[in-house]
């Protein structure tokens, strides 16, 4: 069996423009962990994940998904390659239904994400009730659940989440905190995610990965996530 993690980025730097945001970001997740990418604002958790799926370019170091050389590629190639995304606030079609836009997501899925279909009704039975609803016109936590299921449908190996308790009401947070490992423990789906709700963080995360200025500057260990710990690197 390979020991390759799924995820691993060594010396990673990205630009907006001329200015350097990332500055050398090393991090490993392996095959089924929960991550935390936390820290404060504009540190560059955001353009992390953004280079994690090809949306923006490395300009130095390396990006390596499933023991493959993924640096340079586009973003089709990372989702064909297994990076499902589920970027900070609300991005589902609006004007598409539940059910349209889960099909959108099985077309990078293929066969199987037509039957993963049924399993995101199942995760999330709120989208199932409302799939013949317009995306737009749902809450912020409908959206959100629906996001997260577009990307499942699409059979994803790691999914990245940017803040995904954002807009969310706490009760409906707990429900997609519940899901998440659900999905986890059952189909094996590894996962970073970018939070900066505290409960959210001590919920999900068996790890966590600390950012500033552009690098992974701490590491909490697997049993040290708590909410003392969590506090003092977030500074809250
Ligand atoms: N499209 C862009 N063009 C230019 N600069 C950007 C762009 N997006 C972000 N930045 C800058 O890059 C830095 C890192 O931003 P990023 O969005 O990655 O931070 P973040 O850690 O996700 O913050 P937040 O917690 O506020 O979401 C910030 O200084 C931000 O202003
Ligand atoms: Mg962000």
């Amino acid at each position: 069996m390979s020991t390759e993690p799924v995820l691993a980025v060594a010396g990673l730097w990205a630009n907006y423009g001329a200015t350097p945001i990332l500055q050398g970001v090393d991090m490993q997740v392996a095959k089924g962990e929960i991550v935390g990418l936390i820290g404060r604002n504009g540190v560059g958790k955001t353009t992390t994940q953004r280079c994690l799926i090809g949306q923006l370019p490395a300009t130095r170091g390396s990006i390596r998904i499933l023991g493959q050389d993924m640096t340079g590629q586009p973003s089709d190639a990372f989702a064909r390659r297994g990076v499902g995304y589920i970027p900070q606030g609300r991005d589902v079609f609006p004007r598409m239904t539940v059910e349209e836009n889960l099909t959108v997501g099985e077309l990078i899925g293929g066969a199987k994400g037509r039957k993963l279909n049924d399993l995101v009704y199942q995760y999330f039975p709120r989208l199932k009730e409302r799939r013949k609803q317009m995306a737009g016109t749902m809450s912020g936590g409908e959206q959100q659940q629906l996001a997260i299921g577009r990307a499942l449908v699409g059979n994803p190996a790691l999914m990245l989440l940017d803040e995904p308790s954002e807009g969310v009401q706490p009760s409906i947070v707990q429900m997609i905190c519940e899901a998440l490992v659900s999905i986890r423990n059952e189909l094996g789906t590894t996962i970073l995610f970018v939070e900066q709700n505290l409960d959210t963080i001590l919920a999900i995360s068996e790890r966590c990965y600390v950012m500033d200025k552009g690098r992974i500057v701490a590491e909490i260990p697997k049993g040290n996530v708590t909410s003392d710990v969590v506090r003092g690197h977030l500074s809250i």
